[in-house]
Formats: C-alpha cells, sequence, structure tokens
C-alpha cells in the first residue's frame, strides 16, 4: 500500500469525524428488498449465475507441495479435486465422474474435528468445529481414476490409455494470489489478479505468499449468506455487539469505507481516543507506533511465538486501527502484523450458510503446528469470542426479513459497502433476469475507487 493512499486515508478518517450527515449529493439508497435474503428464486438465480461465475477461495498452494499433490473442495454442491502437476501448476478438476462416483474419494476427516460449545447469550447452543490438522495428501500411483471405466487420467486431467477413447477431465480455472488458491467455474472469467485489483496490490504488505494455514473454525448459521456476510460490512454493530471483547477499542464515527470495483471494499476504523491514549499514541490518527506488537509483548511472552512472527513491511495503519479487506463475493479479512484470517460465508440453502473463519499466519518452518501453544490458544479463543458475537445476531436477523412485515433493509452512506455487494449481486446475474421489485439501483458507479494503490 502506497504511503499517499494511506494519507488520503487519514485524510478520509478526518473527513468522517466531522461531518455531520452524508455529503452532499451522495445517492439515498432505496431499502434493499428483503426477498433477496428470503426468496428461493432469487437464491437459485445466484447459485445459477454468481457462484457459478466467481472466483472462490478453495485452499493454500503449501498444502499442495509436489507433483500429485492433491485436495479436495465440496462447497456449493460441486465437488472439486485440485491437483499440483508435474511441472508445478494447480489444476482444479470436478470430482465427478458421468457415472455420479469420486474420481478421489472424499476422506472421513471427522477425526480431526473438535468442538467448541458457547453457551451465554444463546437461546440455543452455538457449536464451533474446529480444525488444527491438515494433512497433506498425494494421489496413489499420480494417476486420477474413473472407478466406473477404469479410465485413468493423468495430473493433466488428459486420458492415459487414448485406444479405449474418452475426454479429458472437466476442469475449472484456478489460479494463486499470494499462496491463496482460487477456483472459478466460469472458463471465460478475467484473470484471478485483475477480478481482485487493487487488492493484491493493498494487501501485498502482508507477504502472503510466506503465510501458512494453521487452524480452520466453522459453524452453520440458519440465515442467507448475504446476511452473514454484511454482518462484516459495516461499523454500527462495534458498539452494541463487541462492547465486552477486546474490539471496544474503536472508534466508528471515523470509520472509512472504500468501495472497490467487482463488489470488493475496504474498511478502516481508527482506535478510540482511550484506547489510542493507552497505547502511547499521540492521538487516534498517530500511527507512527507499533501497539500491536507492544500489547502482544506485554499480553504473551517477550520471545516470539512460532507462527507470531511480525511481518515487518506491513505498514502503520494496519498496526494502529482495524483494518479490513472483502473480495466479493463471501470473503472477509480482518489484517494484522501477524497474519490474517479469511472469513468465508457459503450458502447451503437460502436460509442456511456454512461459516468458517481460516487463520494463516508466518511459517513456522519444519517442526509441529505450534497451534497447541498457549499463545496460540489464547489468540484464536480470542477470535473466536469476537466471531461468536458477531454471529449471535445472524438468526435473529433472518428471523426479521421472513416475517412480511418487513419489506427492505434500509441502508445509509455508512453501509455503502453492502450496497456495492448487492449492486455486484444483480450485475453478475444481469439485472433483466431478476424481478423489478427485487432489483437494487446502480447508484454507486461515480464513488467506486479505481486507484490502484
Ligand atoms: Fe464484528
Amino acid at each position: 500500500m502506497k504511503e499517499a493512499l494511506v494519507e488520503r486515508l487519514k485524510e478520509e478518517i478526518r473527513y468522517e469525524f466531522s461531518r455531520e450527515g452524508p455529503p452532499e449529493g451522495f445517492p439515498k439508497f432505496p431499502d434493499i428488498p428483503a426477498g433477496r435474503y428470503r426468496e428461493e428464486g432469487f437464491f437459485d438465480l445466484e447459485m445459477k449465475h454468481l457462484w457459478t461465475k466467481v472466483w472462490l477461495y478453495a485452499n493454500r498452494q503449501e498444502e499442495l507441495p509436489e507433483p500429485g499433490s492433491y485436495q479436495l473442495w465440496d462447497y456449493l454442491h460441486t465437488p472439486v479435486v485440485i491437483v499440483r502437476d508435474e511441472e508445478g501448476l494447480l489444476h482444479a478438476f470436478y470430482n465427478t465422474t458421468p457415472s455420479g462416483k469420486y474420481y478421489v474419494e472424499p476422506h472421513d476427516d471427522s477425526g480431526l474435528y473438535g468442538e467448541r460449545v458457547f453457551e451465554e447469550g444463546y437461546e440455543t447452543k452455538q457449536r464451533f468445529q474446529t480444525q488444527d490438522e491438515f494433512p497433506r495428501r498425494s494421489l496413489s500411483d499420480g494417476v486420477l481414476k474413473d472407478p466406473d471405466t477404469g479410465q485413468v487420467y493423468d495430473l493433466k486431467g488428459q486420458p492415459l490409455s487414448p485406444t479405449t477413447g474418452g475426454d479429458s477431465l472437466r476442469e475449472l480455472r484456478c489460479e494463486v494470489w499470494d499462496g491463496w488458491v482460487f477456483i472459478n467455474q466460469d472458463l471465460n472469467a478475467e484473470p484471478l489478479l485483475e477480478w481482485m485489483h487493487p487488492l493484491p496490490e493493498q494487501m501485498e504488505m502482508f507477504q502472503g505468499e510466506k503465510l501458512r494455514l494453521i487452524n480452520k473454525r466453522r459453524t452453520i448459521i440458519p440465515c442467507n449468506w448475504k446476511v452473514t456476510v454484511e454482518a462484516f460490512q459495516e461499523v454500527y454493530h462495534f458498539k452494541h455487539i463487541h462492547q465486552k471483547a477486546g474490539v471496544s477499542g474503536l472508534d466508528q464515527r471515523g470509520a472509512t469505507m472504500g468501495v472497490l470495483p467487482n463488489g470488493h471494499s475496504r474498511m478502516i476504523t481508527p482506535l478510540s481516543k482511550r484506547a489510542a491514549e493507552m497505547s502511547g499514541m499521540e492521538d487516534q490518527l498517530d500511527w507512527s507506533k507499533d501497539i500491536m506488537r507492544a500489547l502482544s509483548s506485554t499480553q504473551v511472552s517477550e520471545v516470539p511465538v512460532p507462527g507470531m512472527e511480525d511481518i515487518e513491511t506491513v505498514n502503520g495503519m494496519t498496526r494502529c486501527t482495524s483494518t479490513a479487506f472483502s473480495a466479493f463475493p463471501n470473503l472477509v479479512t480482518p489484517v494484522a502484523a501477524t497474519g490474517l484470517p479469511f472469513l468465508l460465508a457459503w450458502p447451503i440453502d437460502v436460509r442456511t450458510t456454512l461459516f468458517e473463519w481460516v487463520t494463516f499466519c508466518t511459517d513456522w518452518g519444519d517442526g509441529p503446528s505450534p497451534v497447541t501453544d498457549e499463545a496460540w490458544q489464547m489468540r484464536l479463543n480470542g477470535f473466536d469470542s469476537v466471531m461468536e458475537e458477531d454471529t449471535r445476531n445472524m438468526a435473529p436477523m433472518q428471523k426479521s426479513l421472513d416475517s412480511p412485515g418487513l419489506v427492505g433493509m434500509p441502508t445509509s452512506y455508512q453501509e455503502r459497502r453492502i450496497w456495492n455487494c448487492a449492486e455486484q449481486v444483480d450485475r453478475m446475474i444481469g439485472p433483466e433476469k431478476i424481478r423489478e421489485d427485487l432489483r437494487v439501483p446502480q447508484l454507486l458507479g461515480p464513488y467506486i475507487d479505481r486507484s490502484s494503490s
């Protein structure tokens, strides 16, 4: 991230603190139609035209270290196998044979999952599944095989016995951004890095290439996937939801929202006055201190914890604010100088979402994963509590969206990241395919930040 952008964001925060209403001329959004969150018809349009055409996070490149390494991906009712070939390139194939079997049989990984249960604050218990171990797997004989026909395919998906005929395996697009592997069912989609622009430039400072997967947690939430994603796109909830947790040290009045192309976005929220003072900052916009390092060294230990090394290239703004990026449609990442989680929302049906948060940290080397270290347990459990608070509201939100009394969801200037997503949903489906009363007008065009870094 260039210094000029950091300065501009600082200016934007000053403006946010000073303003008494939305900026002059900023469009007033109509309510977002509730039907978008509860109608099967709209969900079907999303499944058909959005999820099949968009870049989606799949896994990490270091999980497939050598030729023949593979990982399975099974979301959106679409089983996929990702394979590394002899030249080191990754390929993604549909993992279903013409007769409905698998080329690569899924594993019973239930033994890898643990469970955390939260009871407080809930009508029913909230359960999180946890996973700390991520087996690296290799294809036996280095080939993919159709169990019915016996046809064998090489790591590029080409049939190996041409005499029996047969096509190559059906492939999806598979590309890598700084070590994060993404797939896309649309063979004509624009390249991943172009689609993600400007996130790769602005997140370059995290040196994603060197990061490593350490932990995954997941839970099922009875709400539409957009309820989950949108909960991370506004700041109003900070005050009432995160009051007890560490995040209450933020000042949402100063938050600045960046609406980026393709439905992506960015949010920078300054620390509260008190938190800034306690951290030794001269004021809320003094980004010269490394408060994150100061905090972790007093709370945990003086020696660096494996996997929690400081990423030196991370800028002062990230260290002295709450900074988060969103990649359309389902990825949110609240970043830090020691790594970052991806929060991912996967639709199961119109009212059910699989929500995951996957943590990436600095590489701890050849030894065993440090995930059981006290410092790591504190950090992951602390983040779980924040996620518990964030997810608590989602089922009740869906309940009100399901009520016939609610026709639409009001959205304000401060919530324009949500509107940005809604516009992108419609652009991907094609507005002409959407019933008029479910469409949102395209209003944010002039406000999209198209500068690069
Ligand atoms: Fe939150």
